[in-house]
Formats: C-alpha cells, sequence, structure tokens
C-alpha cells in the first residue's frame, strides 16, 4: 500500500510517500506538479530496476537510510544502547499529521523502543523548505549521527558547491565533481566556522547565477554539521545534514535535528539566494523595531585595538557622526585590564584606569551626537589570566594543559551557574547604560566540539534577549566563524569577516549572497592600508563595497585626507538614501563575462542598483557589456551611473562610452540580452548603475 502527501508553493513540489509501513521516501522534489497529478502513480514511476549484482529488492533511499533494510550506503542514523551496542532501528509507518503547509510523519520501532518524527514545512512567500527530525527512546540511548530528513540529489548535476575559509577568507567556494562515494563534511571546531559554513548548492548542468536548476541547502545550527553528498553504486544521490558527529557525550531519551532548510531554484543560483535571503530576512531574524532603518555603523577596533583613551575617542566618535555614522560601537578593551589579548575575558567590569567615571561620559558624548551605542562581548571565552578563572578554574571546558586560542579557554556554557554569572554582567551593563547593540564575539575553536555547549549559548542569548528586547546582537567569530540561520534566530547582524580589504570583501560578500541578505550583513570601510592585507585601496571602491552591504566604517577617520572624507560622506549619504528599499531588496549575482567583473544586482520592485566591482585586470582591451537580470523584458528601464564623478579617475577611459554621458533608456530584454556596456575603468574600482523602471 502507498500513501503520499505533497508540499507546494508557486515553484516547487515536495512529495513524501510511504511504502508497505516503511519510512518515507522523498519520491519527488523540483518544478511545481500539476494539481491533478497521481501521487502513487509517480511513487511506482521512480522506483528503479534491477540487475545484476543488485539485491532482489533495492533499500529504499528514505528519508532517514536504514542499515538494518540492507542500505550500504550512510545511514540516516548511528545510535548506540546504553551498554554501547549499536542499535539498527527499523521504522513502521505509525501516523500522518498533514496541515497546511506542513507535515509530520510518526514511525515506530517497537523491538527498540524508539520513536522517529520528521517534520517539514513549506513557505510559499519564501520558497524555503524546512525540515527537522526527532528521535525518542523509552530508555536512554547515545547518537553519534542523525540526519535531519534525507532528500535525493539530482541527477542532471555535475558538481556540487560548498564553502570553505579561514580567517579573512570566508566563504570559499569548492565545486566538486560528482563520483562514486561520498563527500563529507564533518565540523569539529565546536562552531559553524570560517572553515565549514553549513550550506550546499547542487547546480543542475548548465546552471549559472542567473539561470538554470539549482537546489539549496542550510543546515541552521552554530555547533559544527556534518554533511554527506553520497553517490550510491546505483546512481541514486543522497543529501545528509546534521549535527557533527559524536558531539552529543551523554545518553539521552530524546535528540533532535536543528532545522535544515532547502529550496528548488528554476531561476539559476540567485533562485537559491533569493529564496535564503528573504527567509534570513523575513523568518528567521527577529527585528527589535523592524521599521528602524539600520543606522551606519562605526566600530573602534582597528583605530585604537587596546589603546582606549576618553579624549581620543570622544574625538573619533565626532569625526564619525561628521562622516555619517550613526552607531558607535565601543570594541574589545574596555574591561577587567585587557591592554593585549593575554587577559581578563570574563571579568566583565569596566577598567577604571581607562573609564574613571565610567562608560557614561563616552556614551553620553556619542548620543549627544546623534548616535547610538553598541558594546562588544565576548561571553563565551576565558583568559586563565582573569579573575573569574582564579576563582572558577572548572568553569572552563577541556584540559588544564589544552592548547590556548589567541590566549584563551572557552567557557563551559552548559552549566547554568557559568550562563547565570554571564546574564548578570551583561546585564548590569546593559542595565546601567544606554545600550542597545551588542557585538558578540567567540574568537577560538572549542577544545572539543559538544552541542551542549551551543545549547548554553542559544540559552544565554535567548534570556538576554527576553530581558532586554531592545538590544540587538552581531554574531562575531574572529569575522565569519559563527554564520548560520541557527546564530541569526536570535542576533541581527553577521560580522561576515575580519578583512576589511575591499577586494577581498566584494568576493566573501558577493559569495554569501547564495544565503544572507543585504541587512544582515555587516561592511565596514576600513583603513587606507589594509590591516589584514596591506593593500591600499582608494577611498571610493572601499566606501562602494560597504554601501552592498550593511554600511559602517572601521578605519580611525583621523587618517582621512579632506577628499577622502569627502568622498565617503557622499557614498554615505546615498546609501542612506537607497538603504530604505535596498535593505529589502534581492541580491542578484550576474554572470559577467568578463571574469575580472563581480557584478551583482541589487532589485526590489521596480528599481535596482547594480555594483560592478573590478577585481582584477580585465585580459581584453575592453569592457564587455554586463547582462542584467530580473527585468521585464518589455518594459523601458531609465539608468544612469551613480558615480559619474568618478570617470575622471578612469583616466585611460578616452572613447564615447554612452553611460559616461547621461541616463539612458533601454528596455530589459536589452538589458537582459545584450547587457550595459561599462565605461573602461582601472583594477580595483566600482561603476554604480541606478535603473528604474518607467
Ligand atoms: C575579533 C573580531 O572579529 C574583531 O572585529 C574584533 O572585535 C576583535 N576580535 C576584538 O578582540
Amino acid at each position: 500500500m502507498i500513501q503520499c502527501w505533497r508540499l507546494d508553493d508557486a515553484r516547487q513540489t515536495l512529495v513524501l510517500g510511504v511504502r508497505d509501513g516503511h519510512l518515507a521516501q522523498a519520491i519527488y522534489w523540483g518544478p511545481r506538479l500539476p494539481d491533478g497529478e497521481n501521487l502513487e502513480t509517480l511513487f511506482a514511476a521512480q522506483e528503479i530496476d534491477v540487475t545484476g549484482g543488485m539485491l532482489d529488492v533495492t533499500p529504499a533511499l528514505s528519508i532517514c537510510p536504514e542499515a538494518r533494510r540492507t542500505f550500504s550506503g550512510q545511514a540516516g542514523m548511528e545510535l548506540r544502547d546504553d551498554t554501547g551496542r549499536p542499535v539498527l532501528p527499523v521504522f513502521r509507518f505509525e501516523s500522518a499529521a498533514p496541515r497546511p503547509d506542513a507535515l509530520t510523519l510518526t514511525f515506530r520501532d517497537d523491538g527498540n523502543g524508539l520513536t522517529y518524527r520528521a517534520h517539514a514545512a513549506i513557505d510559499p512567500q519564501t520558497h524555503v523548505i524546512t525540515l527537522w527530525a526527532g528521535l525518542e527512546g523509552a530508555q536512554p540511548f547515545s547518537v553519534n549521527w542523525l540526519a535531519a530528513p534525507v532528500l535525493p540529489a539530482p541527477q542532471l548535476s555535475d558538481e556540487m558547491i560548498d564553502f570553505a575559509g579561514r580567517w579573512c577568507g570566508e566563504f570559499q567556494i569548492n565545486r566538486t565533481p560528482w563520483s562514486a562515494g561520498m563527500r563529507v563534511r564533518d565540523n569539529h571546531t565546536g562552531r559553524s566556522g570560517h572553515e565549514h559554513f553549513p550550506g550546499l548548492i547542487i547546480p543542475c548542468r548548465g546552471a549559472t547565477n542567473t539561470k538554470g536548476e539549482a537546489y539549496g541547502f542550510h543546515y541552521g545550527w552554530s555547533g559544527g554539521h556534518k554533511m554527506v553528498a553520497e553517490e550510491l553504486p546505483d546512481g541514486r544521490r543522497q543529501i545528509q545534514f546534521g549535527n557533527a558527529t559524536g558531539i552529543e557525550p551523554e545518553a539521552r531519551t530524546a535528540f533532535e535535528t536543528a532545522p535544515l532548510y532547502v529550496t528548488y531554484s528554476d531561476t539559476g543560483l540567485n533562485g537559491c539566494g533569493v529564496a535564503f535571503q528573504t527567509h534570513v530576512r523575513d523568518r528567521v531574524i527577529t527585528w527589535p523595531d523592524p521599521d528602524r532603518a539600520r543606522p551606519v555603523h562605526y566600530n573602534c577596533w582597528e583605530a585604537i585595538y587596546f589603546d582606549h583613551s576618553l579624549p581620543e575617542l570622544k574625538e573619533i566618535a565626532t569625526r564619525a557622526a561628521d562622516l555619517g555614522a550613526e552607531r558607535f560601537v565601543l570594541d574589545d578593551g574596555w574591561f577587567g585590564v585587557r591592554d593585549d589579548d593575554t587577559t581578563s575575558l570574563a571579568d566583565w567590569v569596566v577598567d577604571p584606569r581607562k573609564y574613571p567615571d565610567g562608560l557614561t561620559p563616552l556614551i553620553r558624548h556619542v548620543r549627544s551626537l546623534g548616535m547610538s551605542f553598541g558594546i562588544w562581548f565576548e561571553p563565551e571565552m576565558i583568559n586563565p589570566d582573569s579573575d573569574v578563572y582564579r576563582a572558577h578554574p572548572d568553569w572552563a571546558l577541556g584540559d588544564a594543559d589544552q592548547v590556548l586560542g589567541r590566549q584563551q579557554m572557552v567557557l563551559d556554557m552548559a552549566r547554568p551557574e557559568v550562563r547565570d554569572y554571564l546574564f548578570g554582567c551583561i546585564g548590569k551593563i546593559l542595565a546601567d547604560h544606554d545600550i542597545e547593540y551588542i557585538k558578540w564575539d567567540h574568537n577560538r575553536v572549542l577544545p572539543a566540539a559538544d552541542a551542549g555547549q551551543t545549547r548554553g549559548t542559544y540559552a544565554l542569548l535567548d534570556r538576554l534577549r527576553v530581558a532586554y528586547p531592545h538590544v540587538e546582537i552581531e554574531s562575531c567569530a574572529s569575522g565569519g566563524g559563527r554564520i548560520d540561520f541557527g546564530i541569526l534566530q536570535r542576533t541581527q547582524r553577521v560580522w561576515l569577516s575580519d578583512s576589511n580589504d575591499a577586494l577581498e570583501r566584494l568576493k566573501i560578500q558577493h559569495n554569501a549572497a547564495l544565503f544572507l541578505p543585504v541587512c544582515v550583513t555587516g561592511s565596514h570601510v576600513g583603513p587606507r592600508v589594509c590591516h589584514t592585507s596591506g593593500r591600499v585601496l582608494d577611498i571610493r571602491f572601499r566606501a562602494w563595497v560597504a554601501a552592498q552591504r550593511h554600511m559602517g566604517f572601521e578605519m580611525d577617520p583621523r587618517e582621512l585626507s579632506a577628499e577622502e572624507a569627502d568622498v565617503l560622506r557622499r557614498v554615505t549619504a546615498w546609501w542612506k538614501a537607497n538603504r530604505n528599499w535596498m535593505l529589502r531588496g534581492d541580491i542578484l549575482r550576474l554572470d559577467a563575462a568578463d571574469p575580472a567583473v563581480l557584478a551583482e544586482q541589487h532589485m526590489y520592485e521596480d528599481r535596482f542598483v547594480v555594483f560592478a566591482g573590478k577585481a582584477g585586470t580585465s585580459t581584453q582591451i575592453s569592457p564587455r557589456p554586463l547582462r542584467l537580470t530580473g527585468l521585464l523584458p518589455d518594459a523601458m528601464y531609465r539608468i544612469d551611473l551613480a558615480n559619474r564623478d568618478e570617470i575622471a579617475r578612469a583616466a585611460l577611459s578616452r572613447g564615447p562610452s554612452a553611460l559616461k554621458s547621461g541616463a539612458m533608456e533601454v528596455s530589459g530584454r536589452y538589458l537582459m540580452h545584450h547587457g550595459v556596456t561599462l565605461p573602461w575603468s582601472f583594477p580595483e574600482t566600482m561603476w554604480v548603475i541606478e535603473g528604474q523602471k518607467l
């Protein structure tokens, strides 16, 4: 007997089916099926044939493939009982609870006393399907691996795209060809990590940013994930996501996966990117004040590091406000005796040497300039050289002789007394001051990954957010070491990278746009000589790259020449004039014909802006036209250069390129088929083209 259920939105259908009471299988996931499609027929239609060298009945690629049913690929769970013996369940269908746009399926393994539940919910507006699984037992059992409901990967696909990275080099794209066997990412750093962003895109053959089919996956968990992309000997392909293996050291009677967010796109990689961007912005994040414009940030880290002086900070704040900053963030160094990174983490008391009258004089000054105030914490960390460590050495995770990271250890967030202590001291700083923003840092990997740590951090964040609902939080971990939808359920911004090198940032944020919207992605104008690369970049390029996302500044404003300050003021004013629509818009990555150009189109309703960043030197001598996307072919658009004042800097441009002299009106079809012919420019510059439907 076959039973099937379907989840639909306007562009995709996911069909789950159960046969003969076995675990469900995702028998179809792709473009929206006709309403009248017979799902039982589809169940039979998708079954593969059997030939020599195969089992007599092909084991199902179910939502949790079962080793006991002779499934020889990666099984969906790896369990042990309380004596340490492997448990190999075989589940029987028990019930289905279909609701509009959602479905829960329950299965039982009576022999082992286990209940497995799979949940799926589709969001018709964002096109994201959320899946998660739970497992309950009559007796405690331990879990080495539990996959969120498993989905098949498309056959007409030659490669998969996942993400690697490093400090100052996040969101590097890996393209791995499909071949027999598994590609496994098992992240034991204890955080989502620079190295292991928990995302996967599977493009079907021929897909580009703007065209073709693609499947997107993101696992919303901050404690380190495992991904398995496997091609079985019979050619079927499966995708599994769950918490990293072995990070649940305790036996319990119930376990749950984090949510797995997936989407099918027929508009290229951008269809996945926009679905995830929209879902993060409109569903995952909760904003203290959703109608408030995102303020321009000033962060003092690269201006002063640990060298805090009230008069200097006041002067910096005054200059930052004059440039257009609206929120001043006091970074590391304000507490304990923290004159460098060897000491004081966990001693969250204002340093009276640096702030004899507390933080209030600085905050008052910042407020008098019309800016709000934010402050840095690194709550989960402790220096061995700290009062708290001396009083509670047992609060630190791991062995006393462990290898330190940035001279620090990690607090055991699973302990309620540690969370109470942190809630108390962070709460006191928030309650005693006019503070509306926390930059929440996390600068080392765990000595050993443990899911309890992540749950403890989530609990502390949740408690602080209830007590101080007006406070926004930024997730930072040496830059982009903790970016995922789990942390974004509790925060409102990510510090994408410690690289304020605009050239690096251009690339990092372009790839991150496959998952992250403008409004959460921090991007700052750094110093003239970049502190992490030594590269010297013009202020125009630095400013426009920051203006592509949630804009801020991080240089010492006293280093700016009058001309540089003027440029920055103008670009910031442009950002403020456009942020209301840009922050609600989609980032569409363009398929630039010239690999030296990294271009994206930010689009909201009938309006768009194209940022065409020149990331290198072109091989050909003249710029190739840049095709736009997502326009109405028969509509007319007015396009114009937003930074025409920079033409003079493109000193070797001496031809008639139309955009140099003024706006033009052309059809969407022309823009999407022929593209915009850009004026010639130097590398490390940006053309900014505004567009409006007429
Ligand atoms: C690492 C962060 O990524 C930086 O932005 C800065 O906050 C430092 N930590 C402070 O120690």
